[in-house]
């Protein structure tokens, strides 16, 4: 399978059978971005939470590839109620898709629509496509029980996020990595905006010095796991 980054929280899974997979695609509006919501394309859609950074541009991709949008029971009825298909799903419960299985976590974080509507609790979420566990925290501060996500699913690539002021900074994803463990750790959720501006070679050395293998990807970077 295929992971791509498109900056801040934004990847495309690809599985083995070519099913496409957009995790939180914020495109458009994202400055660091190198594509456009126009050229992209998916058979789902999984959100983390429901802030403009990370719903992002679901809906006009939405609008012209019908994927199904998979995210925990309140922002699945939103999506529903702006006319998707969408997969409930709830922190703790997981599910066997034609592609492989999606997995919710706890994250701690808000979850309010751009339009102020309620959106239920924001997630992380693990993918496991083709032998492979990926697991994205979503936007979230360093919590303990990442220890237990980690013990309960061998996780290959974790996706955290290391900008600071809204999530987790350098050096409580260093602590992130070492509770969970991956094989990989991949920063996200950082230099988009000015607040969040930081060195992800920083967390890269401070992680490896720890013994967590990383990869800083370039944004419009495609890499095989
Ligand atoms: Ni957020
Ligand atoms: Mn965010």
């Amino acid at each position: 399978m295929k992971l791509k980054y498109f900056s801040h929280s934004s990847f495309q899974l690809t599985a083995n059978s070519g099913i496409k997979i957009l995790i939180d695609p914020f495109l458009d509006g994202n400055p660091t971005s190198p594509v456009k919501a126009e050229d992209v394309d998916a058979e789902y859609i999984i959100l983390t939470h429901a802030h403009d950074d990370h719903i992002g541009d679901s809906f006009s991709i939405a609008k012209r590839c019908s994927p199904l949008f998979i995210c925990v029971n309140e922002l699945a009825e939103y999506c529903k109620a702006k006319g998707f298909e969408a997969h409930n799903m709830h922190i703790g419960g997981g599910y066997d898709f034609e592609f492989g299985r999606v997995k919710f976590t706890i994250a701690h974080h808000g979850s309010m629509t751009p339009d102020n509507s309620y959106a239920g609790e924001p997630a992380g979420v693990i993918v496991s496509i083709d032998g492979k566990n990926i697991y994205h925290t979503g936007d979230t501060g360093l919590f303990y029980d990442m220890k237990l996500i980690g013990e309960m699913t061998p996780i290959d690539y974790m996706l955290l996020p290391i900008g600071d002021n809204f999530t987790m900074g350098i050096t409580d994803a260093v602590k992130a990595v070492e509770f969970t463990a991956p094989k990989i750790a991949i920063p996200m959720h950082y230099n988009t905006f000015p607040v969040i501006k930081v060195d992800p070679n920083e967390f890269k050395t401070k992680a490896e010095t720890n013994g967590i293998n990383c990869i800083v990807m370039e944004y419009g970077e495609e890499i095989e796991l």
